[in-house]
């Protein structure tokens, strides 16, 4: 299979989390366009894609007081989190989790007003198809919204460490080139040959300098995931040494780091 399901991937999970954390500003600022974009009619009903541990769909149920929001995604361990976080925040009644592998079908039912993707398209054997559907289920007026990221995160501020970034960045891109084919892909184009109209771009630069407390942990689970995959990683024996040194440097708690990075929002119309 050419696609990554996570299932079960407990650091993915704490990934998102962290994500959550630490890009608070970027969530805001583009759930923000979504519900101007959506408008907030009664009894709408919401679809996160890909859901992940809901970052999302909690988001969107405050957004949307009267919304039922559906949080689809393939890994169970993803929306035990979600509905474990639901049931704090008073959110479980208006939010539902399926559990669903959208490479085998589209599992909600029509009309869907408003479908929030992030950073789930890519992991699909099939976008298009996708696409295709989330189209045919959205009602006359409704929205999708597509957030992806062009760069990948940085989170060494310049120098030597910056250096080591950058190298490492280029050895995971060459292994997700294989991995996730879908990744950095033209999603205006496929939003439009899917039926979509576009309605708006949005780019979100990043740049958190000095970066929030839990940064530190981000990039720690973030470069502790490519020391679990050196086999596969085309490293120098000096960078693989080096990133083992960075992970232990950022699990003390390194405080000079400057979060970097870019996040689109893609809105359009059926
Ligand atoms: C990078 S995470 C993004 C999660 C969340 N949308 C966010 O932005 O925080 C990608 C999510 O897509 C889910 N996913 C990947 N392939 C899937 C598939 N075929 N069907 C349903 N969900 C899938 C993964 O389980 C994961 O939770």
């Amino acid at each position: 299979m050419s696609h990554d399901h996570d299932h079960g991937d407990d650091s993915l999970a704490d990934l998102l989390d962290l994500d959550a954390d630490v890009l608070s500003d970027y969530w805001t600022d583009a759930l923000d366009l979504v519900h101007a974009a959506a408008g907030s009619a009664p009894g709408q009903r919401l679809v996160d894609l890909g859901a992940g541990t809901g970052t999302g769909a909690l988001r969107l149920a405050r957004l949307f007081p009267d919304a039922d929001v559906i949080a689809v995604d393939a890994s169970a361990e993803m929306l035990h989190r979600l509905r474990e976080k639901a049931v704090e925040q008073g959110l479980a009644e208006r939010i539902t989790t399926v559990h669903a592998d959208l490479d085998t079908g589209w599992p909600v039912p029509a009309p869907v007003d408003v479908t929030w993707a992030s950073l789930s398209l890519h992991h699909l054997a099939d976008p298009d198809r996708v696409l295709r559907d989330v189209h045919a289920a959205t009602r006359p007026g409704g929205l999708i919204a597509v957030a992806e990221f062009p760069v990948q995160l940085r989170f060494l501020p310049d120098g030597d460490g910056a250096a080591l970034e950058t190298r490492l960045l280029e050895v995971l891109g060459r292994y997700q080139a294989e991995r996730l084919p879908e990744l950095g892909s033209d999603w205006r184009a496929r939003l439009t040959a899917a039926g979509f109209m576009l309605l708006d771009e949005r780019t979100f630069d990043i740049d958190l300098a000095p970066a929030p407390p839990a940064a530190a942990d981000y990039a720690a689970l973030w470069f502790g995931r490519l020391t679990h995959r050196l086999d596969d990683l085309d490293l120098t024996p000096a960078d693989a040494a080096a990133l083992t040194d960075l992970v232990t440097e950022l699990r003390n708690g390194r405080t000079d780091l400057r979060v970097r990075g870019t996040r689109t929002v893609t809105l359009a119309r059926p």
